[in-house]
Order: C-alpha cells, then structure tokens, then sequence
C-alpha cells in the first residue's frame, strides 16, 4: 500500500526541463558540440557535473578542473537567468489538485530532485509547503541514476521503500527509483519511461483511488 509519493521535480513539477535543455545547448555550442532533444533525453535528471562531462565525451573535448568548473558556473547563471520569472503560474497542470488530495488522505509527500537549485525552485512555485521532506542534488553523494536521493527521502518521511511511489519523467530518475525498491509513475508526453510501472502524460485527473488501486 503506498504510504508516501516522492515527486521528482523538473519535468514533474514545473517544465524546467526545457531551461536545463536551452542552457546545455549553449555551453555544448562552446565546445563544438550541437546538443539536440533527443541528446537531451538523456541529460534528464543527471546531475549538473555528470551532465557537463557526458556532454564533454560526445563532442570529444577534454578540459582541466578549473575549465570545466567555469562551465558549470556559467551554465547555471544561464539557466537562472532563464527561470527568473518562474512563479506558480509555472506549475504543471493538475499538480497542485493532486497534492491536497493525496495529502488529505494521509499520504506524505517528498521532493527526490538531482537539482542544486530544487529547493529555490520550490520556493518560486510557492510549493514547498506541500512537502514533509526536500531531498535535493546538494544532500546526495551520488545522483541518478544511483537511488541515494530516493533512499535519503523515504527515510525523511520514515517510511519502507515498498511504501513509497516515485513520480519521474527521466529515464535516470527511473531507474534510481527502481534500484530504491520503489513503484514508479512515469510522466512522459511520448510514450517513454519504458521501466516505469505506469506513465500519463501529467498529473490531471489522477488522485489518491487512483494510486492505492494501481498501486497495492
Ligand atoms: C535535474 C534535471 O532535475 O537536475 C537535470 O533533470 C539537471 O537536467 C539536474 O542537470 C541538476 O540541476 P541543477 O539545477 O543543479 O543544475
Ligand atoms: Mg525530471
């Protein structure tokens, strides 16, 4: 029986996916390289480091430390640059419904995000308040694919791996989730996520019933 629902949040909770994507695609042009959506899928839900490096092994470029920190600060400044006027207006469709519905049913709530920026991000969207835990890319020593963020917040909200539902739109994020023993709920608008346990395209007309008949 699900107990606690752990929500990815880019791509889950708000379309920054598309901001990590713009901002990639500017550093990956800097090194020769010509990033396309479908490189990008890739990128989903990988930390900001790994995500330089893979981009570094496609276009075949190899740089020092300090390089490739300076990259690093460079893509962030861009991609805060691209979500300064994030607010709640920004949040995904049927998102908010859902978490007062699963929330009044006694079903804790967790954020599982590799993004160093989560918890900023949260703010903006004025959703934090909806979370009993924020597990974030600063608290983890390995991000996804590895399970640690999923682990570290099943423990926040003291529940068993078995009780817990991930919601994921990454091929990454869903295969940590697997490795934490956890169902998952794939949001994908193409029909991917080919591990998840069972995908929509958002979260609209999806509520608690739903979760403990899909689920148990
Ligand atoms: C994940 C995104 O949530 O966070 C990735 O899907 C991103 O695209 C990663 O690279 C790290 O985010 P940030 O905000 O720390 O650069
Ligand atoms: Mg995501």
């Amino acid at each position: 029986m699900i107990r606690g629902v752990i929500f990815d949040l880019d791509g889950v909770l708000t379309d920054t996916a598309v901001h990590h994507y713009q901002s990639w695609r500017r550093i990956a042009e800097g090194v020769g390289f010509a990033l396309t959506e479908k490189h990008n899928e890739q990128l989903k839900g990988v930390s900001r480091a790994d995500s330089l490096d893979i981009i570094l092994g496609w276009a075949g470029a190899t740089l020092n430390d300090a390089e490739k920190a300076a990259l690093l600060i460079e893509k962030n400044n861009h991609y805060l640059e691209l979500i300064a006027s994030l607010s709640s207006a920004d949040i995904l469709p049927g998102v908010v419904a859902f978490l007062e519905n699963i929330r009044s049913g006694g079903i804790k709530t967790a954020v599982g995000s590799s993004s160093k920026n989560a918890p900023f991000i949260l703010d903006k969207l004025q959703l934090t308040y909806y979370f009993d835990a924020v597990v974030d890319g600063n608290m983890v020593r390995q991000t996804k694919p590895d399970p640690e963020v999923f682990i570290n917040a099943a423990k926040l909200l003291a529940l068993p791996a078995e009780s817990c539902l991930v919601i994921e739109d990454a091929d990454a994020g869903v295969a940590a989730a697997r490795a934490a023993g956890m169902s998952v709920l794939g949001i994908t608008a193409h029909g991917q996520l080919a591990e998840a346990d069972f995908c929509v395209q958002n979260l609209l007309n999806i509520d608690l019933s739903f979760l403990q008949s899909q689920f148990s």
